[in-house]
């Protein structure tokens, strides 16, 4: 089993703690995490179970009756709960969607930037990832076009909208056209639904309503907020779903009984979390007013998520020593792009938004006057 590429953020992540510790103020832009923690309500829900439930292993079906209401409710579409899975997040949900559609030696389409452990995941599992180059003219996304060209065609194609590390939304035309270009082509598709609830204008339109066939991973670790409850879900297509409940019985037996309570309570806790949104929304717009002072112009502007990719190639050809250097200088941390991109991405950096407003504030103040050094140093 080949060894699984390190995610380097972590490194940066290690190095940023240990200043912290040293009693330097670091702002944590490094990992894509709310700092909010889980809604009011959830953790009330939280403290009630804990004082009166023993707990056990548990799937719960009014989580996944809730999970099914939600897809009619945002995306127009019917799902039997009996096809939604709960995990301990979206990466087991990944790892239940890849083994139970796909067999050992399948070749996977994905995009290139995308999330690391897709690629990862990918390899541990005996699968094959076959990296498509996206770049700002594709906004950084696969296209209709691109599956199309593939020969032979891949067995699955991932996608992911809104992106990591992008944040970019596939539109909806472009999502009916990658529909259509893989039911021709007999090619599965994976979709990565987790960044939905966080868009900056039109709503992220679910694959589900293209394609039902397709499998949908997503998670309570974004939108709700609730990053170390470990809590997420498959939507299997009906004809895998035997399979997908097998894998999951096998490695993982349920989700943590107490997170999926705290869940539901979460699923009606709206306007809270629509506040955060909020919150990300000012801070996008700071950064994105900002970057291009700092002579970072060339960046997508993200229509979800809540990171910026941004490119530092006139600066540097080696983002990871590149985001250490920015940490130790300013306590700034960063994302190098080399997690996201085994190719190109010695030369971009990740932002994320996902602090508080006065954190952008102050991380903009610091970025300023380090960013101008270093565009002197390189001139
Ligand atoms: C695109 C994407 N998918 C999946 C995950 C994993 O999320 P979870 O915490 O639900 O396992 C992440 C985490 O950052 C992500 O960015």
């Amino acid at each position: 089993m080949p060894t699984p590429d390190p995610f380097r953020a972590i490194e940066i992540s290690r190095l940023a703690h240990q200043l912290k510790a040293e009693g330097r103020d670091v702002i944590h832009m490094e990992f894509g995490q709310p700092s909010t923690g889980a809604p009011a309500a959830a953790i009330a829900v939280a403290h009630r179970v804990l004082d009166a439930d023993p707990m056990g292993y548990w799937e719960s079906p009014a989580l996944r009756e809730r999970i099914a209401r939600h897809y009619a409710d945002s995306y127009g579409v019917k799902v039997d709960p009996a096809r939604i899975i709960l995990t301990c997040g979206a990466s087991p949900a990944l790892v239940l969607a890849l083994s139970s559609a796909f067999r050992a030696g399948d070749r996977l389409a994905l995009a290139r930037p995308g999330y690391v452990a897709y690629r990862n995941t990918l390899k541990a599992l005996g699968f094959q990832p076959v990296e498509l180059a996206c770049g700002p003219a594709e906004r950084f996304q696969v296209t209709a076009a691109q599956i199309a060209a593939m020969d032979p065609a891949p067995a699955g194609l991932i996608i992911a909208s809104p992106a990591n590390p992008t944040g970019t939304i596939i539109t909806p035309p472009e999502l009916a056209a990658i529909a259509r270009v893989c039911r021709e082509r007999g090619i599965r598709i994976v979709s990565d639904e987790i960044y939905h609830g966080l868009s900056y204008g039109e709503p992220a339109r679910s694959i589900l309503e293209f394609e039902p066939t397709a499998l949908v991973i997503n998670s309570f670790s974004k939108y709700f907020s609730m990053v170390a409850w470990r809590l997420g879900w498959l939507v299997s297509p009906a004809d895998l779903t035997a399979a997908a409940r097998a894998y999951v019985g096998n490695l993982f037996l349920t989700a943590p009984s107490l997170s999926q309570h705290a869940g539901l309570a979460a699923m009606d806790c709206t306007a809270e979390l629509d506040g955060h949104v909020d919150v990300y929304r000012r801070n996008r717009a700071l950064l994105l007013e900002a970057l291009p002072r700092l002579g970072l112009a060339s960046i997508a502007p993200p229509d979800g998520a809540f990171y910026i990719w941004a490119d530092i190639g006139h600066l540097t050809d080696d983002s990871l020593a590149f985001c250490g250097r920015l940490l130790r200088d300013t306590g700034v941390a960063t994302a190098p792009g080399v997690d996201f991109d085994p190719v190109d991405g010695h030369r971009f950096i990740r932002f994320s938004f996902a602090v508080s407003t006065p954190q952008i504030e102050e991380a903009i103040r610091r970025l300023e006057p380090w960013f101008a050094a270093r565009t002197m140093e390189a001139a």
